[in-house]
Order: C-alpha cells, then structure tokens, then sequence
C-alpha cells in the first residue's frame, strides 16, 4: 500500500511516515521546499516530490498533514488528480472545516476526518486516542475498519461527527492551552521562577508542566487553534467570570462560602467523572520522576 504524506516533513507528517514505514507502508512525501524534502528522503529513505498533485497520483491513501491556514490551497491543489478507489485522510486538530473543505473539492475518492489526539513527541501508538469523524455510510465504513487498524495496534479509536469534535476540542484543547498560556504570563510576573521550581511540589509541577507543554510550540498552532474553535471566545468568557467569583471570594476573605463552594464541585466530579482522582495519582507518577 501506497501513502502520500502531504506536509510529510512537518512535525506530524514526519511522526506519521516514520509510524507507517515501520508498519510495512510505501510512503511518498510531498513538500514545498527542496532542501527540507532531501534531508528527510536521506533520513528516512522515502520517495519525495515538491509537487502535491504528483504524490497523489498513484497513492492508493493520501494523508494530509498542513497547517489549517494551508489547508484549503492544498485541498485544491490535489483534488484534481484524485481517483474513485482512493481514501483521502486528514489528521488537522479541528474537523468541521477541513472535512467540509474536502468534502467540496474532492468529487472522487472517499474522505475521513481523523484527529491524533498526541503530538510529534508521542514514543508509538499504543494507547493514544484517534478520533474519525465520517459524515455518511460510506465514511462510517471507512472508519470503522481505519478504527480497526489502529486498535490492531493498541491504539484507541472514537467516532464521532466533525462538529461535535471540535465542540469538545474548544475543551479539551482550547481552553487547556488557554489555561496554560495565561499562568505562564502570570507567572512571569514574578522573580524567583528558577528557585520555586527548584522548592515546588507536585501541584506547581504539574502546573509547570501544563504551562511549558504549551509554551514550547509552535504559536502560530496555537493561534490558529484559539482563532478557530467554536465558542471560544465564550468559554473564555466563562472562565473569566469563574476567576472573578473565586478570586472575589479570596479577595473578601469568604472563608465559609469557599469551603462550601468547593466541597460541592468535589461531590459533582466524583458523581460525573467515574475514575475521579485516577487523573492525579496518574500524573503524580509522572511527574514525581521529573
Ligand atoms: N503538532 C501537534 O501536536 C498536532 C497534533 C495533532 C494534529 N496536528 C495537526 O497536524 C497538522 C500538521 O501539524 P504539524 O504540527 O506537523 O505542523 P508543521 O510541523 O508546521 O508541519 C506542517 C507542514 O505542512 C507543510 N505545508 C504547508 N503548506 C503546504 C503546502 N501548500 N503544500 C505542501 N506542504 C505544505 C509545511 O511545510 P513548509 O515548510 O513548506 O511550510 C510543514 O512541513 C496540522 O493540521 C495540525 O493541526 C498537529
């Protein structure tokens, strides 16, 4: 089996080509710099090509693996040279749009939106999540025997629509990254970063991590992501209004009502998260060795 790894040299893509060669897949990467394609047609002993629309010819799946902002370029670009007994994939962090996109200008071969749900740095694919999101009956074929594939591998697989994808992802992801860039800039408001580290517990690791995990990439991902997921901005409204509470709680020194406020946010996470605390204890064994 063939697979053209459109932006195959990115981080992804690269992750991506790596997994499928060592998996037994032939694998042609398209790109548009040169020098980029050649380091990485030594490093990995693939095909490359600067031309998108001749990869796709005679792959029997195409991954598309660009940032959201190239996305509808590169989607033009090849939709002419795909064919009927083709899979088109595409691994972007949000689905609505590049699934529709794909679903627009691709007339032959059979589309899935997936999402890995774990970065470049992931060691394999062994309990990572995967999210399909098929749109039809055909697609909903397509993914469940993809879901099969990955959890062949030990990976886990979820389906879902594309719009309730990026619903949770303005969570999961959004509001996660938002949470870890505005510690980040409160923490910088103050000296002695390097010693708190040094003195900090489990709990300011764990913020620590959360906040460099973020801080460490790319941020023109990071603002495509934040510009757009759904209701973003609304969530981020939501939060804000939770600060001001809580802070005006602290602020008036409202010793019984923070008690009681939060003992009641335990007792609903412990009804509504079965696992509550499996979360913690599993990030305290990682950590702990940091
Ligand atoms: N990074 C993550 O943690 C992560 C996780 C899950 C999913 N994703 C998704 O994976 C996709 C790739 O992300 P990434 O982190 O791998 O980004 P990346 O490292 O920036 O890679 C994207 C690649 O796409 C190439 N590209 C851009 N426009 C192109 C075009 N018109 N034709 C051919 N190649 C083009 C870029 O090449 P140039 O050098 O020419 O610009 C670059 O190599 C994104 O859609 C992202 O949402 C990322």
């Amino acid at each position: 089996m063939k697979i053209a790894i459109i932006g195959g040299y990115g981080k992804m893509g690269r992750w991506f080509a790596n997994f499928l060669l060592k998996d037994g897949k032939e694998v042609i990467i398209a790109g548009r710099n040169e020098g980029k394609l050649l380091e990485v047609k030594q490093q990995l002993s693939v095909e490359v090509t600067t031309n998108n629309a001749e990869a796709v010819k005679d792959a029997d799946v195409v991954l598309i693996s660009v940032p959201i902002g190239s996305f509808d370029e590169v989607v033009k670009q090849i939709a002419p040279y795909t064919h009927p007994e083709q899979v088109i994939v595409d691994i972007t962090s949000i689905k609505t749009f590049p699934v529709e996109t794909m679903h627009k200008h691709i007339k032959t071969g059979l589309v899935l939106g997936v999402h890995p749900m774990f970065g470049p740095g992931a060691r394999g694919i062994a309990n990572q999540n995967f999210i399909l999101t098929p749109t039809n009956e055909r697609e909903k074929t397509l993914a469940q025997k993809v879901g099969e594939y990955l959890e062949a591998r030990g990976a886990r697989a979820t389906l879902m629509t594309p719009q309730k994808h990026d619903e949770m992802m303005t969570i999961i992801l959004g509001l996660s990254h938002f949470i870890a860039l505005v510690s980040a800039d409160t923490l910088l408001s103050f000296d002695n970063l390097k010693q708190m580290k040094d003195i900090g517990g489990i709990t300011y690791k764990v913020l620590l991590t959360l906040v460099e995990s973020v801080i460490s990439e790319d941020a023109e991902f990071y603002a495509s992501l934040q510009t757009s997921l759904p209701k973003m901005a609304e969530v981020e409204k939501l939060f804000q209004s939770k600060a001001k509470a809580w802070a005006e709680l602290v602020a008036n020194k409202d010793r019984q009502q923070f008690v009681k406020r939060m003992t009641a946010l335990k007792n609903k996470l412990e009804k509504e998260t079965p696992d509550f605390g499996k979360a913690y204890e599993d990030i305290y064994r990682i950590v702990e060795d940091l």
